[in-house]
């Protein structure tokens, strides 16, 4: 794709450490010579004031019209409060598949196995559902929604994905073994799907043993399909195989419209500080690049990402380093920059 073209992208700075990271990709993609229309629309707690609600239809709109988005995180109020926008969003625009790929490959992982596996997590329902109740005082109940619709294009997600990759196998992670009917539909749902992928090792693997296995055995996993609620937990957890959460990106994708974003949240208790570390959101941003088209941009930064963390220097403290967001920016356009 050429240089001039220009690519017309929403952008939701988020709340927390958002507009710092979501800034810091933006610098990045436009040093790899990406030229990027942004459309800047608010949403969550900051969008209240001006909107009168956490999701303005603007934001939808523009998110639509576009087809792309690119998405800083977005605080949602513990117990009480308004509910999640990022599950509103999601749902909002049916963007069902909630893709994270994990790996190692940075450098600064924390296991001594090689880890590359991608993580498929539906997005639009379980317990998600935002359906609770207090059924009487001192008794709540959360609904947990699961559905043949939602687990199938889930699994068809992942298997598409997992043959166009050339990945050798699918783990379905599921509690089937007490959650007989929801888990269980999920299972049942998934495996239809493995059976018109006899390429492809289909296996499955109860979520509790999931978690203890990628710990001390990650390189056994390639790709994994959950359900929304264990795909949130074990994405954190895989996160932290590979350096934290801070180099972890992730994209939501619906049939027409997709929108890129870290797998973590606002850390308030860094945000405003000038550390956060934006490794996430420009790796984020460079699966929005492949999307668009822009692969030898995306290229490009991925390299000097490779390049930057292997001299081990101006890297934020989660690293274990003392620079600021600012300095490793810096060090990551000057990779750029070399690589011209
Ligand atoms: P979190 O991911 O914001 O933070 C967890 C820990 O990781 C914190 O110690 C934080 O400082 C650290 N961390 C996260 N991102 C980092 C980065 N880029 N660089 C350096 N350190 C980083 O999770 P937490 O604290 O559970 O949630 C905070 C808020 O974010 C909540 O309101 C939650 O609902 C929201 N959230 C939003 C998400 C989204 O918008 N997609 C996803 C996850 C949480």
């Amino acid at each position: 794709m050429s240089k001039e073209k220009v690519h017309h992208i929403t952008l939701i700075p988020g709340d927390g450490i958002g507009p710092e990271v979501t800034s810091a990709a933006r610098k990045v993609l436009a040093a790899a010579g990406v030229v990027i229309d942004w459309e800047i629309v608010d949403a969550g707690a900051g969008a209240v004031e001006k909107h009168g609600t956490t999701l303005p239809d603007e934001t939808l709109e523009s998110i639509r019209k576009n087809k792309v988005a690119l998405k800083g995180p977005l605080t949602t109020p513990i117990g009480g409060g308004f509910q999640s926008v990022n599950v509103g969003l999601r749902k909002a625009l049916d963007l069902y598949s909630n893709v994270r790929p994990v790996r190692s490959a940075l450098g600064v992982s924390f296991h001594h196995t090689p880890i590359d596996l991608i993580i498929f997590r539906e997005n639009t329902e379980d317990l998600y559902s935002g359906m609770e109740y207090e059924v009487a005082p001192g008794v709540a109940q959360s609904l947990k929604i699961i559905t043949e619709k939602a687990s199938t294009r889930i699994a068809q997600a992942a298997f598409k994905w997992a043959a166009q990759t050339e990945r050798r196998m699918v783990h379905a992670v599921h509690k089937a073994n007490i959650m007989k009917k929801s888990d269980g539909l999920f299972l049942e749902s998934v495996r239809k799907v493995a059976a018109s992928y006899p390429d492809i090792t289909y296996k499955e693997i109860i979520v509790d043993n999931c978690a203890m296995q990628l710990v001390m055995h990650p390189e056994q996993f390639d790709v994994l399909v959950l359900g929304n609620l264990y795909g949130d937990i074990i994405s954190d957890l895989a996160a932290g195989l590979v350096g934290g959460l801070g180099v972890v990106p992730g994209a939501n994708l619906g049939d027409n419209v997709a929108v890129f974003e870290s797998v973590h949240g606002s850390a308030p208790d860094i945000a405003g500080k000038g550390i956060a570390n934006p490794i996430a959101t420009i790796l984020s941003a460079n699966m929005m690049l492949r999307h668009i088209g822009e692969n030898k941009a995306a290229d490009r930064i991925q390299a000097a990402l490779v390049l930057f963390l292997s001299e081990k220097k101006y890297l934020t403290p989660d690293l274990g380093g003392n620079a600021s967001t600012d300095e490793m920016v810096q060090g990551i356009i000057n990779k750029i920059k070399l690589l011209r």
